[in-house]
C-alpha cells in the first residue's frame, strides 16, 4: 500500500472534475484498508468508491481513499434463488451482467447506473421502478472508529427514496465493504410497468421479455436520455426528485395542468425535479464548459474543464429558481465536497 501525494482525482469522479487530493491511496485487500485507516497521521479522509454520487468543488487536503476492492461470489443458492455477494470495488454495471450471465434476476431494470457495488446501499439507487432495497440482502461495513466488521441486514439499513442509514445516523461512520443480494433463478418477477420500458420492449416486438431483454431495454433507453460519463462528465440526477404535500399539489397543479406526478401517500405527491427544471427554463442551457444537459434536465454536465464550484453555483441558482418559480425545494442527490 502506498500514500501518493497531489493526486488528480479526475479520473476518480464521473464529473471529470481536475481537483487535487493532498494525499491518495487505492486499496485492493481488507488488510491494506484495515492499515490505512489505522494511520493516525490522516484523520481526514475521502472514500473514493466508482465516484459517481460527487461534485468536489475545491481541492481535498486529507487523504482520499479509493475503494478498489474485487471479487463476485455465490454465497449460497437453492432452486429458486441465489444469493450473491460483490464487493465493494466492482463496478456496477459489470456486476449487473454477470448477474444476467448468470440467469440471475432482480437487478436487470438497475442497468448501466454509473459508479460501484459498495456506494449502492448509501442512496438506494434506483431506477425504472426497481431500487437496490428490493434484492439487497445484508451488507457488510468497516466501523471507522472501532476497525471491526458489521452487518448490517435490509432493516438495519432504513432504506427510503435515495435514501439509507448510511445518509443519516450512520452517516460517515462506516466504509461499506461488500453488499449481498438475493436474486430470483427462475419465475423472475419482472418489471416492465415503467412507461418507457413497455414502450421499448413493444418498438422490439419482444411480448414475453426475459430478464436480458429488460437490461437491453433500460440501457437503449438511458444511452438515449443520460449522457455517457466517458463522453461527458456528470453525476446522473444532481437532484432528488422532491415530495410535497398534497394540498400544495392540487395548488399548483390549477397553474401548471400538465405538471407530472406520483403518489406517494395519502397526502404526499412526488413531483419530477427535471420537468420542474425545464420550466424554468435551464433544460440545455450552456454556461462555457458546463451546463444541463439537453435531454435530461435532472443532469448537470462537464462539457470541458468546468470547475466544480461553478456546477455548484449553477445548481444553486436552479435551486432559487425551482423555488421562486413553484415554491418547491429542490435538495442536491449529489454530495457536495
Ligand atoms: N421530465 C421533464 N423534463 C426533463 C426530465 C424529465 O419534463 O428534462 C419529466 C418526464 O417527462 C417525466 C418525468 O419528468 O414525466 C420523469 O422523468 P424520467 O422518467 O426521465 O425520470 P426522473 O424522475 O427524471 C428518475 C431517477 C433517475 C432514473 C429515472 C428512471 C431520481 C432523482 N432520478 O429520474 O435516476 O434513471 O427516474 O427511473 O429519482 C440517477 O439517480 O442518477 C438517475 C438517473
Amino acid at each position: 500500500m502506498q500514500i501518493l501525494n497531489n493526486i488528480s482525482l479526475k479520473p476518480y469522479n464521473t464529473f471529470g472534475i481536475d481537483a487535487v487530493a493532498k494525499h491518495f491511496t487505492s486499496v485492493s485487500s481488507i488488510n491494506d484498508l484495515k492499515q490505512v485507516l489505522e494511520l493516525d497521521r490522516f484523520p481526514n479522509k475521502l472514500i473514493l468508491g466508482g465516484g459517481s454520487n460527487m461534485l468536489l468543488t475545491k481541492d481535498y487536503e486529507g487523504l482520499a481513499l479509493h475503494i478498489n476492492l474485487k471479487g463476485i461470489e455465490i454465497i449460497s443458492e437453492d432452486e429458486n434463488s441465489a444469493i450473491v455477494k460483490a464487493q465493494a470495488g466492482e463496478n456496477w454495471h459489470e456486476f449487473v451482467l454477470w448477474c444476467l450471465e448468470h440467469n440471475f434476476g432482480g437487478l436487470e431494470n438497475l442497468s448501466l447506473i454509473p459508479g460501484n457495488v459498495g456506494t449502492t446501499p448509501i442512496q438506494n439507487i434506483g431506477a425504472y421502478g426497481v431500487e437496490i432495497k428490493d434484492t439487497f440482502e445484508s451488507c457488510e461495513a468497516i466501523n471507522l472508529k472501532s476497525l471491526e466488521f458489521e452487518n448490517f441486514t435490509k432493516e438495519e439499513c432504513n432504506f427510503g427514496y435515495r435514501n439509507s442509514t448510511f445518509k443519516q445516523k450512520n452517516k460517515d461512520k462506516y466504509i461499506v465493504t461488500s453488499v449481498c443480494f438475493k436474486l430470483s433463478k427462475k419465475n423472475h418477477k419482472l418489471n416492465i410497468n415503467y412507461g418507457t420500458i413497455a414502450n421499448e420492449l413493444q418498438e422490439n416486438g419482444i411480448k414475453n421479455p426475459t430478464i436480458q431483454d429488460i437490461s437491453k431495454a433500460v440501457i437503449a433507453i438511458r444511452e438515449s436520455k443520460l449522457p455517457n460519463p466517458k463522453d461527458i462528465g456528470n453525476s446522473g440526477s444532481f437532484f432528488k426528485n422532491p415530495i410535497i404535500q398534497k394540498s400544495e399539489f392540487d395548488k399548483l397543479i390549477e397553474n401548471f395542468p400538465d405538471m407530472p406526478s406520483y403518489t406517494i401517500s395519502d397526502n404526499e405527491v412526488k413531483v419530477p425535479a427535471g420537468w420542474l427544471i425545464e420550466k424554468s427554463g435551464f433544460k440545455g442551457k450552456q454556461f462555457g464548459n458546463y451546463g444541463v444537459h439537453k435531454k435530461q434536465a435532472l443532469v448537470l454536465v462537464n462539457y470541458g474543464d468546468a470547475k466544480g464550484s461553478d456546477i455548484f453555483k449553477l445548481s444553486k441558482l436552479i435551486q432559487k429558481t425551482v423555488k421562486r418559480l413553484f415554491n418547491i425545494s429542490i435538495e442536491a442527490e449529489v454530495n457536495i465536497l
